[in-house]
């Protein structure tokens, strides 16, 4: 019996029970729900991160937490709003901790697939964020899931971790079930998917 996937979700912002939590939440129930154990790094674990500084030596226990979790996931998941156009400070922040892995033998994400769901109040900045959000996962040698969940949020929309509008819910949970399946497959063929060395 091979171990259970797992799947990291990332995400959130600083507002209790953020709509982009709860959009995280509904993307990982859908992981959960095809057999993947789930973790999620909220708003508030984000906060409590420091900022990024490359080779401190004194980590915190959330930040050892964090890449611990990274360097075991099959899979992940990002949600950021979109702030001013593009992904927050603080989900960036926490993707900035993934620089941890990159003398691991499995360098940043390569061969993960990642799901990612872009929270806003227009069109304009879901789209924005999303593409950059799939040019940061590129950069870290990870393959964005074939949906990227681009949702309009708008007060009341999210309550105890339900979407009322039936096609936001299905595309965060299509991003779960894409990601949980990818991270079978890869798990299948490892050699197939992993980029490997590269000359950049
Ligand atoms: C600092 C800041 C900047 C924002 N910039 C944009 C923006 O450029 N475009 C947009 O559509 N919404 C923008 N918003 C709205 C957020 O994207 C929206 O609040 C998002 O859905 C996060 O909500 P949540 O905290 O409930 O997750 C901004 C909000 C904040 C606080």
């Amino acid at each position: 019996m091979p171990e259970k996937l797992s799947i990291v979700g990332i995400g959130g912002t600083t507002t209790p029970c953020s709509s982009t939590e709860q959009a995280l939440t509904i993307a990982l129930r859908a992981a959960a729900a095809e057999g993947a154990d789930v973790a999620l790094f909220d708003g508030p674990f984000l906060a409590s991160l420091p900022h990024y500084a490359h080779g401190a030596a004194d980590q915190s226990a959330e930040v050892r937490k964090l890449v611990a979790a990274i360097r075991g996931a099959h899979g992940l998941i990002i949600a950021s709003p979109g702030y001013h156009g593009s992904i927050s400070g603080l989900v960036k922040n926490a993707i900035d901790y993934i620089e941890e892995t990159s003398k691991d033998s499995r360098v940043y994400l390569d061969g993960l697939p990642v799901g990612l769901i872009v929270t806003a109040y227009g069109w304009q900045a879901t789209g924005s964020t999303l593409a950059t959000m799939r040019s940061i996962v590129h950069a870290l040698r990870g393959w964005p899931t074939p949906l990227g969940a681009a949702i309009r949020s708008t007060a009341g929309m999210f309550r105890d971790s339900q979407c009322s509008d039936p096609g936001a819910s299905a595309q965060l949970e299509l991003v779960g079930r894409q990601v949980a399946e990818f991270a079978r497959l890869r798990r299948a063929a490892p050699a197939i998917l992993s980029t490997g060395p590269v000359e950049e």
